[in-house]
């Protein structure tokens, strides 16, 4: 249906308590990336806060989705809601309540990231302990970047107990004498399907990648820093602010970075 059609009720508990997860897949020119790892992240994240539902089954209305919104040759991605349903307010979760679905496809734009570069804001990271499930509880996320966005800058990279976990909607790698930081997967960050294709990437190119935790403090031995997302894909990082101070400056894109980006483009196109 029309957007403007379609309703839910206030009672609904992903309206009023934040009860839903969310996954957003990409698709290059109509031809979809990664799928089966979405919905694997997908029944991840329905199976961790319980609500009965076989993500597989979505399939099909993911390609209608694009189709209908006459995307089947453009770069789009179906952005994909799952609320545990209507009930009166608890906060427990209720049984037998019919989940609630939303389904629906949006033009992105997936060309060009390798000529930009984003300016970054280190913010604490305010975020639950269970930062694996893809929440629809965005409130830590939304709060810090509009932070960054006030300032005019792209994206904010968080940090807990002195160390980079994510940024607010995507991974961070730093590289630093030719190795390849990132933070291992496990609840304090979001396990990105991106970020496998890139780890992947970097074996195929030879680069050693560790995941380990970067910490605050070892920011000024980096070399390159990139961030990774579905619609990010694989975007340099030119400068990081903290505190009214700019800590990392680096103006044009990294060797490693753009070797990185040129291998992601020759996979997704
Ligand atoms: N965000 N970390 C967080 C907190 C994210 O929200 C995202 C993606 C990522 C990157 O994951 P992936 O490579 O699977 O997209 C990491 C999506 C795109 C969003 O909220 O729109």
């Amino acid at each position: 249906m029309k957007h403007d059609q379609a309703s839910i009720s206030v009672f609904d508990r992903g309206f009023m308590l934040g009860d839903g997860i969310y996954e957003v897949t990409p698709f290059y020119e109509g031809k979809v990336f990664g799928l089966e790892e979405h919905l694997k992240r997908l029944q991840y994240s329905l199976d961790e806060i319980m609500i009965d539902l076989d993500a597989g089954s979505l399939k099909p209305m993911m390609f209608e989705a694009i189709s209908k919104a006459g995307l089947s040759d453009k770069d789009a991605a179906v952005y994909i809601q799952v609320s545990r349903g209507v009930a009166p307010r608890t906060h427990y979760f209720p049984e037998n309540i019919e989940p609630t679905l939303l389904i629906y496809a949006f033009p992105a734009s997936l060309k060009g990231f390798e000529n930009k570069q984003w300016s970054v804001l280190v913010s604490e990271d305010l975020r639950w302990h269970r930062c694996d499930i893809k929440s629809t509880s965005l409130l830590a996320n939304i709060k810090s970047n509009s932070e960054s966005h006030r300032l005019g800058l792209d994206e904010n990279l968080l940090v807990r107990d002195g160390f980079f976990t994510e940024g607010s909607h995507s991974t961070i790698f730093f590289i630093k004498d030719n190795i390849i930081y990132t933070h291992p997967e496990g609840p304090q960050i979001l396990s990105g399907i991106t970020r496998k294709f890139v780890i992947a990437i970097c074996a195929e190119l030879n680069f050693e990648v560790r995941e380990e935790a970067f910490p605050l403090s070892a920011l000024d031995k980096v070399d390159e820093i990139f961030l990774t997302g579905t619609t990010t894909q694989v975007m340099a990082v030119k400068e990081m602010f903290s505190d009214g101070n700019k800590i990392f400056n680096e103006p044009e894109i990294g060797p490693v970075t753009q070797k990185i980006q040129q291998a992601f483009i020759q996979k997704t196109r």
